[in-house]
């Protein structure tokens, strides 16, 4: 499985998620973030700044793309067919269905829904410490537009939490 943005908030619980399940993930990141991201199970790390993952990798069987744009077709070609390639980012995913179909792959967009059932799983799987949250910074109620800037740099490591 490979894993883009594992640094991040969702990254680093899909590595830890994924691990769980017995996959074996290679995650993207600065190699600033390296060691973090193999810290959350990640067995093998690609500085995307220094090589081009595309010419590294081939038979993945399931992508979970954090970043969209231009990382869906350089995604899609290190795919093995039949495999499944997710989405995350709305506003930079247009054409993934298709493009995933040309490729020979199944392509997703989702959007987080509320459910019980799987919070009741996540909620389990911290409790017995298979997932663990990595809080890189916090911030206090009134210093919400500051968190939020700092999202926006796109270089949160793990989780942020405000703090009441
Ligand atoms: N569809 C949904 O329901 C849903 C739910 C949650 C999130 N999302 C979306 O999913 C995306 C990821 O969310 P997030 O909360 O994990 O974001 P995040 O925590 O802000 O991600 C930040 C991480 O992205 C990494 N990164 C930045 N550019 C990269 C690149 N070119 N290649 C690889 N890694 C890169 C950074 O690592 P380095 O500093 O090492 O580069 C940083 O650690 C966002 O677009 C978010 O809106 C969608």
């Amino acid at each position: 499985m490979l894993v883009h943005a594992a640094a991040g908030g969702v990254g680093h619980f899909a590595i830890q998620i994924a691990r769980y399940l017995g996959a074996y993930i290679i995650g993207t990141c600065s190699a600033a973030n390296k060691d973090f991201v193999l810290s959350v199970g990640a067995h093998k790390v690609i500085d995307y700044q220094a090589v081009a993952f595309e010419k590294e990798l081939h038979e993945i069987d399931i992508v979970l793309d954090g970043i969209g744009g231009s990382y869906i077709d350089r995604s899609l070609i290190t795919m093995k067919k039949g495999g499944v390639y997710i989405c995350l980012p709305s506003n930079n995913s247009q054409g993934v269905t298709e493009k995933a179909k040309e490729a020979g792959v199944k392509g997703y967009t989702m959007l987080v829904q509320s459910s019980g059932p799987d919070m009741q799983m996540l909620a389990n799987m911290l409790e017995n410490k298979y997932i663990v949250p990595y809080v890189s910074k916090t911030f206090a109620f009134e210093d919400i537009p500051m968190a939020h800037h700092h999202i926006e740099t796109g270089r949160t490591v793990g989780k942020i939490v405000i703090v009441l």
